[in-house]
């Protein structure tokens, strides 16, 4: 129906007879003469209606959104019509027919502009209108380019891509699973899987070697703009690797290759690793944004014996006491510096120091140290003159400290303009959940460090694990961890987490029994892809680079799903619901 793409034609067309087809961005109509914007995949070029036009009258009828086909003679634009705004600005097309190939209502709102003028919720309704939109074209061609990169890499690397169950069992990844009544086995349900986890890794078992998916994945969690219910991750296995330094070098030459292709930006790799006790005492964070500095220090032996009970008490309890230094930040207000507070109390602080440094030093807790004891906290901290020190104590502080070292960088626009990759590793093995029983920190199936072993039964929150994530700009992209390969291990961990053995063998079986079988050593990986597009687009919200997204509330307002379904239909299924 064409013979090129609106956006494709240039001056070095000049004088060609071309046909286009696309929608009417807008029209301008200036009696004898019409100007229409044509719009398809590949942007805009301006149809010119004049008195030789074969279809002026039907191009005054025009509205936006209509579908249309034109063909004419590429011309170029008078020196006073040339618009440098658009990529097709020297040109215009001299249309000498016109074909009305569809009627479109008045649409819901502006497809040229940033969505401001709308709902995300309408929006959402109306995705197909809103995917025509230049900045979710280009969060769509985005997407489909970075998975070609990775699948290229990946292949390149020696990686079958496997496709793995969508019907399948539960897949513990810390969320609730969605269901899947089963209609041939009452009272039986698929789970969606959370991650293919158990497959990859029964892909090594089975001498698979080196795997690798765009899985979508499914989790019944609250949501979030970095969290949707359903996603997709670049998920991958290799058996036999040299400890978890192959696999992170498989995932940097990786990125390096979707951000060389796609962005035309060399990273510098390898990428730097931090311990996640490092990061957490540096940055408050297990994914700390390392474009700007103000690192966590800790006062603690400073302050130990000092005047200020809340200070020593702290110490003497097995607690700390650390500050941050905000760089000429001394002149904050009282209400910015009790929003500060807000922000470290509701991250777990019982309450928020500061010292304003200047030639005076103002401070509410200054009057509990001498000059001497206030001058080698300064200096501890780094401060100078206009410098505002903040100081939290007790148990649990790193959080709140990150929380509130995030909120001055933020505020203060600190962040470097910069794809600042990390590694955090060696996560913890266990950590409480809300009831104080273990869980594990990533899932059930990561091995514990060598050295740490036999501390499991007795100390097992000291004990660190063979898992690493992978962070970029303060966001996780995604973790991985060198598993377990052996039956007694696995079911020892699974003991740690107080599943009985009857419970394992329910729930991981199958799995068990295949680690009885040759299970070669293995670790592996899985990046969230839908996160690192959204990053890559400079977007905000997961709902910006997915074509059919949900909202917060996990609704899609195209569809209105999730529905109730028909009585018949449940009844086949052997379902009742509650309200019946
Ligand atoms: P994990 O649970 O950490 O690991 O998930 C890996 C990455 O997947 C992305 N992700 C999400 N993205 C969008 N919405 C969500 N609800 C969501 N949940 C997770 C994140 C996250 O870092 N099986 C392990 C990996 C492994 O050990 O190989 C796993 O799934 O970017």
């Amino acid at each position: 129906m064409r013979t090129n793409y609106c956006a494709h034609l240039s001056s070095a067309d000049l004088g060609q007879t071309v046909t286009l087809a696309g929608w009417v961005n807008r029209r301008r109509d200036f009696g004898a003469i019409t100007f229409v914007d044509l719009r398809d995949r590949s942007g805009l070029v301006q149809l010119l209606f004049d008195g030789d036009s074969k279809g002026l009258e039907e191009a005054h009828s025009l509205n936006r959104e209509d579908v249309v086909q034109a063909t004419g003679i590429v011309s170029a634009r008078s020196a006073d019509n040339v618009n440098t705004d658009m990529a097709t600005g020297e040109i215009e097309i001299k249309v000498t027919a016109l074909e009305i190939l569809n009627r479109s209502k008045t649409p819901p709102f502006l497809i040229e502009g940033d969505g401001s003028d709308t709902t995300e919720e309408t929006r959402l309704r109306y995705r197909y209108i809103d995917l025509r939109r230049e900045s979710m074209q280009r969060s769509l061609r985005l997407r489909h380019r970075v998975t070609k990169s990775i699948r290229d890499s990946f292949s390149e690397q020696g990686f079958w891509e496997i496709e793995t169950p969508y019907l399948t069992k539960s897949t513990p990844e810390g969320a609730r699973d969605f269901l899947v009544p089963s209609r041939m086995h009452p009272e039986s349900f698929y789970a969606l899987p959370q991650s293919p986890q158990l497959f990859k890794q029964l892909f090594m078992v089975g001498g698979i070697d080196r795997y690798f998916q765009l899985a979508k994945c499914f989790r019944d969690e609250e949501l979030r703009a970095d969290r949707q219910p359903e996603f997709t991750q670049l998920d991958l296995e290799m058996a036999f690797p040299n400890g978890k330094d192959e696999i992170l070098a498989t995932l940097e030459a990786a990125l390096l290759n979707v951000f060389r292709e796609n962005m035309d930006i060399e990273l510098s790799v390898p990428f730097p690793r931090l311990s996640h006790a490092e990061a957490l005492a540096r940055y408050g964070s297990d994914k700390p944004d390392l474009r700007f500095g103000m690192e966590i220090q800790d006062i603690s032996s400073l302050v130990k014996n000092c005047g200020f009970a809340v200070f020593a008490e702290a110490v003497a309890s097995g607690g700390k006491v650390a500050g941050l230094c905000a760089k000429g930040c001394a002149g904050y207000s009282r209400k910015t510096l009790d929003e500060l507070q807000a922000v470290a109390v509701s991250a777990g602080a019982k309450g928020m120091a500061w010292i304003k440094v200047n030639a005076e030093i103002v401070s509410p807790i200054a009057k509990f140290f001498d000059e001497t004891e206030l001058a080698a906290i300064i200096s501890a901290l780094g401060a100078v003159s206009e410098d505002l020190i903040l100081i939290l104590a007790g148990h649990g502080i790193e959080g709140p400290l990150g929380a509130l070292r995030l909120a001055i960088g933020k505020a203060e626009n600190l962040a470097r303009e910069e794809w600042n990759f990390l590694w955090v590793t060696d996560f913890p093995l266990f950590e409480l959940n809300e009831e104080g029983a273990l869980t594990s920190s990533h899932h059930p199936f990561t091995s514990p460090l060598a050295e740490d072993m036999d501390r499991m039964v007795t100390e097992p929150l000291t004990v660190s694990s063979n898992a690493y994530d992978l962070v970029l700009n303060g966001t996780e992209l995604g973790s991985g961890s060198i598993r377990i390969h052996q039956r007694a291990l696995q079911e020892q961990i699974f003991k740690l987490l107080g599943i009985s053995e009857e419970e394992a063998e329910l729930r991981f079986g199958f799995f068990l029994q295949a680690l009885e079988y040759g299970a070669p050593p293995h670790g592996g990986f899985a990046l969230g892809i839908d996160r690192l597009i959204m990053l890559m687009a400079g977007m905000k919200s997961l709902r910006d680079v997915l074509a059919f997204p949900k909202t917060s509330a996990g609704i899609c307002p195209l569809t209105d799903a999730p529905m109730p379904v028909s009585d018949d239909q449940l009844a086949e299924l052997g379902i009742r619901t509650r309200s019946e």
